[in-house]
């Protein structure tokens, strides 16, 4: 199996399984138990892997909750400040390029009473901080909009869009879950307020991701969503997955290391990618923004070929389609659709995210396989049509 679907998930990093694996069967006490040395040596534990986490993206350690993943960090983003921000107003700024996980807390709080302006990102699924500008009312108080979207990977200009929002006293998050490891990422530049991220998009375990809570200057306020103990500045109780903090924390050092040299890999293999299947296919089109685009990320529509019967016939490469499940009549992305492609052409698209361990000879391979594929699509629906 070639795996070129790494914004799904990627593969963890042997270097972060090794880190992780005393903190199972040798150093597996509780953070929380302050009376013996077990406990201190797991609180310890914590303490350095925050401290370097906040280090990576220019935070204090005292500003990173845990959390399970980027799902329930956005949760906790939004639903946690929305009970502070009331008094402001209650009206929100986002966009149609989050992802799902960034839509649906919002959804939540218009049945709340909120209301929220959804941004149309431009046709490389940018949003500008013009248009921010613009939906900002003297009711505004949030703003929540993705670094880079997980689909056409294109990357928004946050920091303009943080000018923005402090000019007029409104609070922002961002979701830099597809970010993080993969640009820089450092929430002064950023000038972000509340910021999500997830430890298995950078070679990190599932299940533990974290939220970036702005203390310094404008501290921002959140009610938790989970409670029972206290943990985290009662900010998120439950006792401490100590392996996988360990391991969140290695993944983001390394991935953070590599950032120059894995970004010009990257554009290399996947410039590789398209190179070799725009050579061979007609009708193909880019999806997302040439430059402004996180550099593993490579989101093509195939016109006239349907991305669900591609993916059927190209068994042995991982990607993921325009669609947003595999069921029987799967929905049209809505993030494809956002930036104006039909539902036929978000369906004929298929999205290619390279990771760590990709190949040439992979790419080489992978780009022959959709060729091959495409072609004999093709030339099945024009032979059913005739
Ligand atoms: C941009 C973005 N936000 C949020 C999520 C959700 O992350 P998690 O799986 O950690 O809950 C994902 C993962 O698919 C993502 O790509």
């Amino acid at each position: 199996m070639i795996y070129l679907d790494n914004n799904s998930t990627t593969r963890v990093d042997p270097r972060v399984v090794a880190a992780m694996i005393p903190f199972f069967d040798t150093y597996y006490g509780n953070a929380a138990s302050t009376s013996h040395s077990m406990g201190w040596e797991a609180a310890g534990a914590v303490e350095n892997s925050v401290e370097s986490m906040a280090r990576c993206i220019g935070a204090e350690p005292r500003e990173l909750v845990i959390t399970s993943g980027a799902t329930e960090s956005i949760n906790l983003a939004i639903k946690g400040v929305a009970p502070y921000l009331e008094k402001r107003g209650r009206h929100l700024i986002s966009s149609l390029a989050e992802h799902k996980a960034g839509i649906d807390p919002i959804k939540r709080l218009v049945k709340q009473g909120w209301s929220v302006t959804w941004l149309r990102p431009d046709s490389t699924g940018m949003i500008a901080p013009e248009q921010v500008a613009e939906a900002v009312t003297d009711q505004t108080s949030l703003v929540s909009i993705i670094l880079a979207n997980n689909e056409t990977g294109t990357i928004s200009p946050i920091a303009e869009i943080a000018e923005v929002c402090h000019l007029q006293n409104v609070t922002l998050h961002t979701d830099a879950t597809q970010a993080i490891g993969k640009i820089p990422v450092d929430v002064d530049d950023l000038g972000v307020d509340l910021m999500s991220f997830s430890a298995h998009k950078f070679y990190g375990p599932k299940g533990i991701g974290g939220l970036y809570v702005r203390r310094r200057d404008r501290p921002v306020r959140l009610i938790p969503l989970i409670e029972g103990g206290g943990h985290q500045r009662g900010l998120r109780s439950g006792t401490l997955p100590v392996p996988l903090i360990v391991g969140m924390s290695t993944a983001m050092e390394i991935a953070n290391d590599l950032i120059p040299t894995e970004t010009v890999r990257f554009i290399e293999l996947r410039d590789l990618l398209e190179s070799l299947i725009v050579a061979e296919l007609e009708a193909v089109t880019l999806n997302g923004h040439r430059v402004e685009r996180i550099s593993n990320t490579l989101n093509l529509s195939f016109s006239g070929v349907s991305g669900e019967a591609l993916m059927l016939t190209m068994k042995e490469i991982a990607v993921s389609s325009g669609s947003a499940c595999s069921a029987a009549d799967p929905e049209p992305s809505h993030v494809l659709k956002a930036i104006g492609l039909t539902d036929d052409a978000a369906r004929s698209s298929l999205r290619f995210s390279l990771g760590r361990f990709n190949t040439e000879d992979e790419i080489r391979t992978a780009a022959r396989c959709v060729i091959e594929s495409v072609t004999g699509l093709l030339r099945l629906n024009s032979a059913m049509r005739n």
